[in-house]
Formats: structure tokens, C-alpha cells, sequence
């Protein structure tokens, strides 16, 4: 059996495009920022073996601000802390789904 080297990678796309761009941008709605706190909160909450990562457009600017998990590659829109929390707890710890921040 192979071993991951971390056991979840989250991307959280940090695209940051100029004020009034018809698609918006990920960073316009505060990505960073909750980028950030995921990665304080991660470590509050004793999660370990995961890594947080900045990405580039992940092209769902719409449906933004979006992380994608892998290895399952799973998406979900994080716009506030308290979405942050839900992905983090109910992804990460339980090995659930975040049933109402999935995106499609
Ligand atoms: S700006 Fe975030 S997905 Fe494109």
C-alpha cells in the first residue's frame, strides 16, 4: 500500500483579479484571509499530516471563494470562518462532507 506523504492537501485559490472583472476573483471575496485562518485553525485543532496551500484560479470564480481537497478532490465555498470551520471539522476530523458548502 502506498503512503501519502499528507494525508490531505486543501487548496484554497487565492486569485486575485481587478475590481469590477465580470468573473470576479476568489481574493476579492476574502480568500486570503480565510487561506489564513484555515491554516491557524488546522493547527488549533490538532489536525495534523495536512497541508494548506495558496492556488491560482481553480476556474469556479463564480461559485468562489473555493477549496478543492485532494486526494478526494472534493470542492466547497468558504466564505466565512465559520465555513472554514465546518469544511475543517466535518472533512478533516469526522471524514465527512460539509453537506452545505459542497460545490457542485
Ligand atoms: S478566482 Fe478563484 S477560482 Fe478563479
Amino acid at each position: 500500500m502506498t503512503s501519502l506523504y499528507f494525508d490531505a492537501h486543501l487548496f484554497v485559490c487565492c486569485n486575485r483579479r481587478p475590481d469590477g472583472h465580470p468573473r470576479g476573483s476568489c481574493a476579492a471575496k476574502g480568500s486570503e484571509k480565510l487561506r489564513d485562518y484555515m491554516k491557524v485553525r488546522a493547527k488549533e485543532l490538532g489536525i495534523a499530516n495536512i497541508r494548506v496551500n495558496s492556488a491560482g484560479c481553480l476556474d469556479r470564480c463564480e461559485l468562489g471563494p473555493c477549496v478543492v481537497i485532494y486526494p478526494e478532490g472534493v470542492w466547497y465555498k468558504i466564505e466565512t470562518r465559520e465555513a472554514v470551520d465546518s469544511v475543517l471539522q466535518r472533512h478533516l476530523i469526522e471524514h465527512g462532507r460539509a453537506e452545505a458548502l459542497l460545490l457542485p
